[in-house]
C-alpha cells in the first residue's frame, strides 16, 4: 500500500475528490472533518448516524455512500469513544480498523483520522501511528495460498489528510519513520508465518545476507565448525539432533560514529522447537514455528533501521537452530560447555533457548556493547502471566528497563517488568555441573532470566521474553511482529538526529 500525506483542511474536504474517506466521531461529537462534511450535506452525515443508531466505540465503522453535496464516493465514519482524548490503545485498534472497513475495490482511499486527539501523541507521532497501523491492517500472507487476491481488490493507496500546510514537512517525515516501522514489523511477521520446513537455520541466515546486499550492514555468517572452534558446545547441543545445521548470523549496521558503542539484539531463532528428546505433547506444536519470532523481530529491526538510515551503531545477531529429537540429539542429564566456560546439565532438552541465547551473548561480548537486548519466545510461563497483551522484561539495570517499559509505551507495544533477582538463582543449582538449565515448576519465566543473567555480567543487558505477545493463535493465527516497534522506538530515542 502506498501512503502520502496531504493537506485537506475541513473547509475543503466536501469538494476533496477520492473513491474514499474515512472521518472521526468521538461519542456524540463530529471531529471537525466529519462536522464539515455534514454541513456540507445539510445535516444528511449526522441523520444517517442517528438511524443507524451508531455508537461511535473506538473502532466502530459506518460507511455512508453518495452524500449530497460530498465529493467522496464513500464516506467512512469511525468511532472514536467518547473520552475527550482518545487513548492509544483506542487509537490504535480504530485506525485498523478503518482501514480495514476501507473497501480495497476503490483503489485509494484519505483519512482525516490524524486529526483525532491521542493521549500524549503530537500530530507528527499521529501521523506516524496511522501509518504503520495502516500497513498492520493491510498485512497480508498469502505466499502458499494457490487463489490470491487481485491486486485491484486491496487498497493500493492511502493519502493522510492534514489540516495545515505548515505542518506538512513534519508529518512527511513522521509518514516515513511510520513506514520503516511498518514495513520492518511486515517483514517479521512474514518470516514467522513461514512454516518450519522452508524456514531452516540457513533460510534465516540467507535472509541476514540479503540485508547486507548493497552494503550497508555487513554481514557474517557462522556455521556449526566456527561455533565449534569458538566453544559454543552449549548453542550446538540444540542442533544436535536436527539435519539442519546451526546459523549464527551476525549483521552490523554503523549510523553512528565508529567509536560509538552499538546497541545489540540478540535474537532466539530455533526455526522448530519439537522440545528435542523432551518432546512437546502433539496438540498446537504447529505453533512452534514461530519460536524464530526473536530472531525475525531482529532482523526486522535491522531492514527498518537501514531504511530509516538512524544514526545509531546496531549489531543484530540471531542464533538459529532446529531443535529435534533423533538418536544424535542431546537427552536429559547431558552436560556441556558454554563458551563463557560455564557448564551446564540439560535437565530438560525442551528448554532449548537459553542454551543458543547464552553463548550468543557470550559472543557479543567482543562488541563492547553500550547494551544488549535479547528477545526471545523464551516461556510458556511467560504466557500465564501476562497472556497476550504485553512482553515480559527483565533487566538487572533500572534505568535500562524504563527505557524499554517507556518505548513500549510510545510504540503501544508494550512490555511489563519481571524480577531477576538473584534470590532465584538457586533454583538452578545443579549437583554435577555449574549450573541446570532449568529451575523447577515455579517462576519458570524468572528463573530462565536468571539463567541468561549468567552470561550477561560484561554489559548492561535487557531480555524480552515475548511467548505470548509474537504470534496470535485460533482464527486469528500467525505472527504479530512485535516487539518490533517498541525496539525501533527505543532506538531512535537512542539515535542522534
Ligand atoms: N519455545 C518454548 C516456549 C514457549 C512455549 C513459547 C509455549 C510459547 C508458547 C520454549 O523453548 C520452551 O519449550 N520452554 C519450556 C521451558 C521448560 C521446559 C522449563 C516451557 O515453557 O515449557
Ligand atoms: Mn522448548
Ligand atoms: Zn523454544
Amino acid at each position: 500500500m502506498e501512503l502520502a500525506v496531504a493537506v485537506v483542511a475541513p473547509q475543503a474536504l466536501a469538494e476533496h475528490k477520492t473513491p474514499a474517506l474515512a472521518v472521526a466521531v468521538q461519542g456524540k461529537s463530529l471531529s471537525a472533518s466529519a462536522r464539515a462534511l455534514d454541513e456540507a450535506s445539510a445535516g444528511a452525515l449526522q441523520a444517517a448516524l442517528a438511524r443507524s443508531g451508531f455508537e461511535g466505540k473506538p473502532g466502530q465503522t459506518l460507511a455512508l455512500h453518495s452524500l449530497p453535496g460530498i465529493a467522496a464516493g464513500l464516506v467512512l465514519v469511525v468511532g472514536a469513544g467518547d473520552a475527550a482524548e482518545v487513548s492509544l490503545q483506542a487509537w490504535h485498534k480504530l485506525v485498523v480498523s478503518a482501514v480495514k472497513a476501507l473497501p480495497g475495490k476503490l483503489g485509494k482511499a484519505t483519512s482525516t483520522l490524524a486529526e483525532l486527539p491521542v493521549a500524549g501523541r503530537d500530530l507528527a507521532q499521529r501521523i506516524s501511528d496511522h501509518a504503520r497501523f495502516a500497513i498492520e491492517a493491510g498485512y497480508r500472507f498469502d505466499e502458499y495460498k494457490s487463489k490470491k487476491p487481485a491486486a485491484t481488490d486491496l487498497l493500493g493507496k492511502l493519502t493522510l489528510g492534514i489540516a495545515e500546510r505548515g505542518d506538512l514537512k513534519a508529518a512527511k517525515d513522521a509518514l516515513t519513520w511510520g513506514r520503516c516501522i511498518g514495513e520492518g514489523q511486515s517483514f517479521a511477521r512474514d518470516l514467522g508465518n513461514q512454516p518450519g520446513n522452508v524456514a531452516y537455520p540457513g533460510y534465516l541466515a540467507e535472509m541476514a545476507r540479503a540485508l547486507g546486499e548493497d552494503g550497508d550492514i555487513q554481514v557474517e555468517v557462522l556455521g556449526e565448525d566456527e561455533m565449534r572452534k569458538l566453544g559454543m558446545h552449549c548453542l550446538l547441543s540444540v542442533s544436535a539432533g536436527s539435519q539442519h545445521d546451526a546459523q549464527l548470523a551476525v549483521m552490523r549496521y554503523q549510523g553512528g560514529k565508529a567509536k560509538d558503542a552499538p546497541v545489540v539484539l540478540v535474537g532466539k531463532g530455533i526455526t522448530f522447537d519439537t522440545g528435542g528428546i523432551s518432546l512437546k505433547p502433539g496438540a498446537g506444536m504447529d505453533e512452534m514455528k514461530f519460536d524464530m519470532c526473536g530472531a525475525a523481530s531482529v532482523l526486522g529491526v535491522m531492514a527498518a533501521v537501514k531504511l530509516a538510515k538512524l544514526n545509531l551503531n546496531v549489531i543484530g545477531v540471531i542464533a538459529c537452530a532446529e531443535n529435534m529429537p533423533s538418536g544424535t540429539a542431546t537427552k536429559p542429564g547431558d552436560i556441556v560447555r558454554t563458551m563463557s566456560g560455564q557448564t551446564v546439565e540439560i535437565l530438560n532438552t525442551d528448554a532449548e533457548g537459553r542454551l543458543v541465547l547464552c553463548d550468543a551473548l557470550t559472543y557479543v561480548e567482543r562488541f563492547k556493547p553500550a547494551v544488549v537486548v535479547d528477545i526471545a519466545t523464551l516461556t510458556g510461563a511467560c504466557v500465564v502471566a501476562l497472556g497476550k497483551v504485553a512482553s515480559g522484561l527483565f533487566s538487572p539495570s533500572d534505568a535500562l528497563a524504563e527505557e524499554l517499559l517507556a518505548a513500549g509505551q510510545r510504540a503501544d507495544d508494550r512490555a511489563w517488568r519481571l524480577p531477576v533477582w538473584d534470590d532465584y538463582q538457586e533454583l538452578l543449582d545443579s549437583p554435577f555441573a555449574d549450573i541446570a538449565n532449568i529451575g523447577g515448576p515455579t517462576a519458570g519465566s524468572i528463573t530462565a532470566a536468571c539463567y541468561l543473567a549468567r552470561f550477561t555480567k560484561a554489559y548492561a543487558w535487557a531480555h524480552l521474553d515475548i511467548a505470548g505477545t509474537a504470534w496470535l493463535s485460533g482464527s486469528q493465527k500467525g505472527a504479530t511482529g512485535r516487539p518490533v516497534p517498541l525496539l525501533l522506538e527505543f532506538l531512535r530515542a537512542r539515535a542522534a538526529d
